[in-house]
């Protein structure tokens, strides 16, 4: 068995998806790891991973010895019960089909922190209630943020320490008059009463022998902040601010020192004197005191917190990426309005926060609002934004350099209007305003181009809606006063989101809380967390995001575990669905949003013409279906059988009530269509007649949309599956209104919530519902991913083990395209290239994954790979020549296939 070094080596090693994973909670973690090898055709043969508890792995914990499997996804940890507050190191090391050894990977590593919430000994603690300080008028009540601090003695000799913290509302961690850590938005948002994350830090090196101090800085946030468009409506989840804290100290002695939230500790305020996540931040930085949480600070005059009675048993580990400043840009110019406002122009429309960075005098008042979009005549325009201030008011503290941001908020803009510096030149202007791109920190797994710059920015559009409304929670928009979880956006955006970035960890969090929020009857509200309780209203496609978002993750992923802990939270909703409707098969009652925003809709009306009892009865089917794949696959056979028969019955249904009899869909609009395409509603003739008819809606509007929500995600898919991928094409390159194109001829920089946001006049689409960064019809990415470049798996595939390279070629429409995605077993890549009549066609097929390789328009006897003909080539194991063109099977490797087409 020898060593061969090159020829396979563990690229990457991971633990519930992280190579490192600081405060974990999982009884039994997950291990993956990602391959890569110069040759073709290598898949694992068999593994060996190990775990100790000592980095050198001198013992170890838990050795699976040699395992024969080709399993590299999500071997579940099986050693002795794991320790809280307890790092853990593990590699692997896996053999190829002919027994060639890897190397050991990398060392990757997790630390555990509380497995059970019983072990929390800290106390909640709150301020004392402070009297409601009246701001400016405008602004809503709140008190100022609050700050908590401890001084504490350490000995000499700390090996570690760790902090592992909370709050109810937002908090950030201070230590010895330093900001610990990146982690904005913590502890992020959950349904709060039923799972509450707290972050884990690693604090070594901010902690000393001596005295040292800790502070916390408490805001209302999305906890007892005002949240939604009601007015007045905040508190959601409780009227008050609280802080939970343990910092953990081990000694090399062995012995441990611990420091808990207790009425030992001192609160009051500091300089933010308003926050809240749609207004903004006021600011006086005349109050700093960088030495607040300095140990020498004299607190004297501070109170002393109290507890609060608030439960641990929600308390969970942080699940998701943290939000964090991912990127910083620069104001592209100054523009001096018509009305004569100075305004930076960022020039992208982005979520997070400005900072600035001036020398100031003493008490110098700025104030920044922010904008997406000018109006017609170039003026600053918020409008839309409806009753969410998103400002700052910054006072200067004069005493050097002024270096602020806004700590507990967000904004969505790309326009900032700067109030109080008018007689600044423009050049200062630029110098002293960086803008700070916050979301998620997802890493970042797919990229797609095409040879149409127009497709390639609408490409980067997608992806600047993802980042900005990636932000702990899936939402629809960050810059009004709605910034939710809304169900029907994740729910169509999931599968492109997945391309774009790594969003396991994202979505299984969010998807924990829609099981939690889900109503008793299997009711799932319209935005997860459910902050909108006096609606107890759902909605088809919105619902669905229950049943949709779990088995959408189980593809891309393989997360089976996930599926698992969703499936009875997807079966609630279908059962919900069947008790609903008059007749049991068809879902013909409640409230429904319909094809949201589609263009047939009646005049003045969001919902679009397609009958909502066929979208509803549609998606029942759907979900129907994909919960009994969900069965299968866990093997619930009872109700394989059940929703089996059901869907039977379903379908039935839905073609008694929406087919002629003559086998045409009764229903005349482009979604109705599409749907039942998408969902296999319909079969033989009147499948046929019923693309045949969607294409003829399509063309006779000269390549025009009239879809909403609902139907656009799926548009171009059917017409690219049922023989017309041209009209397909032709749809996306379509720059006049509606379609994808046009708003990119329009300047957008993000994805619009309607087709016309803007119109061709200038003038906007009403200030009621009009967000410019909504990600919904950026769905059509997954189709750009899968179609036009051609990278997909098969349908019965999960995680892409078995890759299907399909590129549908455009003809003539464009010569070029190319996606990558960085999957869980290494990079896939299909790229395309068409040049007088020759096609390139560039592959790449992870270690331990195979390929089936379509190539249209192909013919065997030309068709050759880096030179050579296909047949004589290593890698590729079946040719197949079929009327279209050729099929292969190809393992891993890369490759690169050239033909001349026909
Ligand atoms: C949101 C949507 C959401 C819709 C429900 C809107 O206000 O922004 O994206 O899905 O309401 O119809």
């Amino acid at each position: 068995m020898m060593n061969q070094q090159a020829a396979l080596s563990v690229s990457q090693v991971t633990c519930e998806y992280r190579e490192h994973l600081l405060g974990a909670d999982q009884f039994v973690p997950r291990f993956g790891w990602k391959l890569i090898s110069k040759r073709r055709g290598i898949k694992q043969q068999a593994y060996q991973l190990v775990v100790s508890d000592a980095a050198d792995f001198s013992l170890s914990l838990w050795d699976t010895g040699r395992v024969e499997s080709d399993q590299s996804l999500h071997i579940e940890y099986a050693g002795p019960t794991l320790q809280s507050r307890t790092r853990y190191y593990y590699r692997v090391q896996v053999w190829d089909q002919e027994d060639n050894c890897s190397d050991w990977s990398s060392i990757g590593w997790w630390e555990t922190a509380f497995l059970h919430s019983d072990e929390w000994q800290a106390d909640w603690i709150m301020p004392m209630q402070r009297s409601t300080v009246k701001q400016s008028g405008e602004w809503p009540d709140s008190p100022p943020v609050t700050l908590l601090r401890k001084t504490v003695q350490l000995k000499g000799n700390i090996v570690s320490a760790r902090v592992y913290a909370t709050a109810a509302g937002l908090y950030d961690l201070h230590l010895n008059g330093e900001r610990v850590g990146e982690e904005l938005l913590a502890p992020g948002w959950t349904s709060y009463h039923h799972r509450h994350q707290y972050q884990t830090y690693d604090v070594t090196r901010y902690l000393h022998a001596g005295g040292n101090g800790i502070g916390i800085r408490v805001a209302d946030g999305w906890y007892s902040g005002r949240i939604s468009w009601e007015k007045g409506f905040r508190s959601a989840y409780g009227a008050y601010r609280a802080a939970l804290l343990e910092l953990h100290v081990q000694y090399a002695d062995g012995s441990e020192e611990v420091v808990l939230t207790d009425e030992t500790w001192k609160t009051s305020e500091g300089p933010i004197r308003y926050t809240s996540i749609y207004d903004g931040e006021i600011y006086d930085a005349r109050l700093e005191d960088a030495g607040w949480s300095k140990y020498e600070y004299d607190d004297s005059a501070w109170e002393n917190a109290f507890p609060i009675d608030l439960p641990y048993n929600p308390l969970i580990a942080q699940e998701n990426w943290p939000v964090k400043v991912t990127e910083t840009i620069r104001p592209v110019s100054v523009l001096h309005t018509p009305r004569g406002e100075t305004v930076l122009d960022m020039g992208q429309n982005m979520v997070g926060r400005i900072r600035i960075n001036m020398n100031l005098d003493a008490g110098t008042k700025i104030t920044l609002y922010h904008a997406e979009v000018l109006d017609r005549e170039g003026n600053f325009y918020t409008g839309n934004l409806r009753s969410a201030k998103q400002l700052v008011e910054y006072t200067a503290r004069g005493k050097g350099e002024d270096n602020y941001a806004p700590a507990f908020t967000f904004m969505g803009f790309r326009y900032v209007r700067i109030l109080g510096l008018e007689e600044l030149a423009d050049s200062v202007l630029i110098k002293g305003f960086t803008g700070e791109v916050m979301h998620s920190d997802m890493v970042q797994t797919g990229q797609f181009a095409c040879s149409d710059e127009r497709v390639n920015r609408l490409q980067q559009n997608i992806v600047w809606g993802q980042r900005g409304n990636f932000v702990d929670i899936p939402t629809d928009c960050p810059q009004r006063d709605e910034r939710l979880g809304w169900t029907g956006d994740a729910q169509v955006f999931i599968r492109t989101a997945a391309f774009n970035y790594q969003v396991a960890p994202f979505f299984a969090k969010w998807l924990r809380d829609l099981a939690a929020d889900q109503r008793e009857d299997g009711s799932v509200p319209f935005t997860i967390p459910s902050i909108l309780k006096w609606n107890q209203d759902t909605s088809a496609a919105w619902g669905d995001a229950a049943v949709i978002c779990p088995w959408t993750q189980y593809q891309c992923y393989g997360d089976i575990r996930l599926l698992s802990e969703q499936y009875d939270s997807m079966k609630a909703w279908v059962n919900y669905i069947r008790g609903e409707g008059e007749y049991e098969y068809l879902w013909n009652t409640g409230h429904h949003f319909g094809d949201w925003l589609a263009l047939d809709a009646k005049e003045n009306s969001y919902v679009g013409a397609t009958p909502l009892d066929l979208i509803a009865t549609s998606f029942y089917a759907y979900s129907v279906d994909l919960v009994r794949n969900a069965a299968v696959v866990l093997g619930r056979t009872e109700d394989v059988k059940e929703f089996s028969d059901l869907l039977y019955q379903v379908r039935r249904a839905y073609q008694n009530e929406f087919v002629t009899p003559a086998g045409r869909l009764a229903a005349p609009m482009q979604t109705a269509h599409v749907l039942a395409l998408m969902f296999g509603l319909v079969e033989g003739d009147t499948k046929r007649r019923t693309a045949s008819e969607l294409n003829r809606m399509v063309v006779q509007n000269d390549y025009h949309l009239t879809t909403g929500f609902v139907g656009t995600p799926y548009l171009c898919f059917v017409l690219s599956e049922n023989g017309y991928h041209e009209t397909a094409v032709k749809l996306l390159l379509q720059d006049s209104y509606p379609s994808w194109l046009y708003s990119i001829a329009q300047g957008a920089t993000t994805i619009w919530e309607h087709w016309d946001g803007i119109k061709s006049d200038g003038t906007f689409w009403s200030d009621d519902m009009n967000s410019y960064n909504h990600y919904a019809y950026g769905a059509i990415g997954d189709w750009m991913y899968r179609y036009l470049a051609g990278l997909d798996m098969e349908d019965t595939d999960i995680a892409y083990k078995k890759i299907r390279i399909n590129p549908r070629f455009a003809a003539g429409q464009l010569n070029y395209a190319s996606a990558k995605l960085d999957s869980s077993y290494g990079i896939i890549e299909s790229s395309w290239q068409e040049d007088q009549g020759h096609r390139t066609v560039r592959i790449q097929i992870p270690v331990n994954t195979e390929a089936k390789i379509i190539l249209e328009g192909a013919n065997l006897a030309q068709l050759m790979e880096s030179g050579l003909s296909v047949e004589e080539v290593e890698g590729i194991f079946e040719i197949i020549s079929t009327s279209e063109g050729v099929e292969l099977r190809a393992g891993s490797g890369e490759y690169e296939f050239s033909y001349k087409y026909s």
